[in-house]
């Protein structure tokens, strides 16, 4: 019932689309942030970047972000095409944790295992519009998320704040941060685009370079849970891209849970803001080089999209696009030998990521 009229809600704001006027700000919408050619969409549902438009070598611009038309189908998008992901991101074990004593339950929607926040977490949520500016040379926009007290199973209420801004020629800066009001939580957010530097919906990814800025990953196992709690080197195994290789140059050797592809979760070398990735499309001369403040990042090379409807008649296939995840431990709260992913009352989770873009 409430799901519905939220669906009816969400048709009537899409039909109205583009700007919100002041005081209209928890009403759905589309924002441009803009300088020069480079141009990022953004909608406040799900925190969604819809678009990330750049020029190529030859001046040919070129959207590199999968995704969606409208609002409605993202509402119905079960590959999270481009949002934040929360409370906590990736999996909890069976849906459970202990905290400070306590036994919590939460919605589980990925079998026995809670994925992403729940059946409703942040990125099927509304934000709201805190500030938006759309061009000079700064452009920016910040949402602003109130997660309640019990929220899909988890424990006290999380103020969350998005920053979406292109602080420098072809950069986008993607800031993160969030405080607990009452109750110790645990908080993981990642942001989900699938890039494909070629064009989204130009096939496949396989030969994009890629760069990885970690030595070590931690083991997941068939339900991508790291149940042993083994961190490993990657040296002498398909995951080790030290030295950049094309993501299909040993994607069949490597089993992403339970299907063929990456969905491998990295120990990024190193601490505090550093680079994490880069990748590069040889044929448009498009790369981007991730710099970000997390301890680790979930590779995921869309090993699912088959046959997936995309924006402007664009059909998805299996390794489409790719996901450079950041953000803290996987199922930490279950992982007391894992840095602790627990945000209690008066501390801040801060979480940065800078794309850079060159052509
Ligand atoms: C969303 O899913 C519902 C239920 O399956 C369907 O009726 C509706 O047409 C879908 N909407 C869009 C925009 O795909
Ligand atoms: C979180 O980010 C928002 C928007 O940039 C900012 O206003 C707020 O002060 C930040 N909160 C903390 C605790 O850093
Ligand atoms: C893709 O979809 C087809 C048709 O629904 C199905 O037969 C096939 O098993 C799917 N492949 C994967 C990898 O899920």
């Amino acid at each position: 019932m409430a799901r519905a009229v939220l669906f009816l809600a969400l048709l009537c704001a899409v039909a109205s689309a583009v700007p919100v006027a002041v005081g209209a700000r928890k009403m759905v919408g589309v924002y441009e942030l803009r300088r020069g050619d480079f141009s990022v969409k953004i909608t406040n549902w799900g925190c969604i970047i819809m678009s990330v438009v750049l020029p190529d070598s030859k001046g040919n611009l070129a959207d590199v972000v999968l995704g969606k038309d409208t609002i409605a189908e993202y509402v119905n998008d079960t590959s999270y095409f481009g949002p934040v992901t929360g409370r906590v991101a990736q999996r909890v074990a069976r849906g459970r944790f202990v905290l400070d004593g306590k036994v919590y339950h939460l919605y589980k929607n990925d079998g026995k295992n809670t994925i992403h926040g729940g059946g409703r977490g942040f990125s099927k949520s509304i934000w709201t519009v805190k500030e938006y500016v759309r061009g000079g040379d700064s452009p920016y926009i910040t949402l602003y998320y109130h997660s309640f007290d019990g929220e899909q199973g988890f424990p006290g209420a999380v103020d969350a704040y998005v920053t979406y801004r292109l602080s420098s020629p072809y950069s986008l800066g993607v800031h993160m941060n969030a405080t607990a009001l009452n109750k110790a939580t645990p908080v993981n957010f990642l942001q989900h685009t699938y890039w494909n530097l070629g064009g989204h919906g130009s096939g496949d990814v396989l030969g994009h370079t890629l760069r990885l800025f970690a030595s070590r990953h931690t083991v997941l196992d068939e339900e991508l849970l790291p149940s042993s709690g083994r961190v490993e080197p990657v040296a002498g195994t398909p995951l080790d891209f030290r030295t950049p290789t094309p993501i299909g140059a040993r994607i069949r050797s490597v089993m992403g849970g339970r299907i063929v592809g990456y969905d491998a979760n990295y120990v990024v070398d190193g601490e505090g803001m550093r680079p994490v990735a880069e990748a590069r499309d040889g044929a448009s001369g498009r790369a981007l080089q991730l710099w970000a403040n997390q301890p680790t990042m979930q590779l995921y090379t869309g090993n699912w999209l088959n046959h997936t409807r995309g924006k402007d008649g664009k059909v998805y296939e299996q390794y489409g696009g790719f996901c450079l995840e950041t953000m803290g431990y996987v199922d930490a709260v279950n992982h007391p030998e894992f840095p602790s992913q627990t945000l209690r009352p008066g501390q801040v989770y801060k979480h940065d990521m800078v794309f850079k873009f060159s052509f």
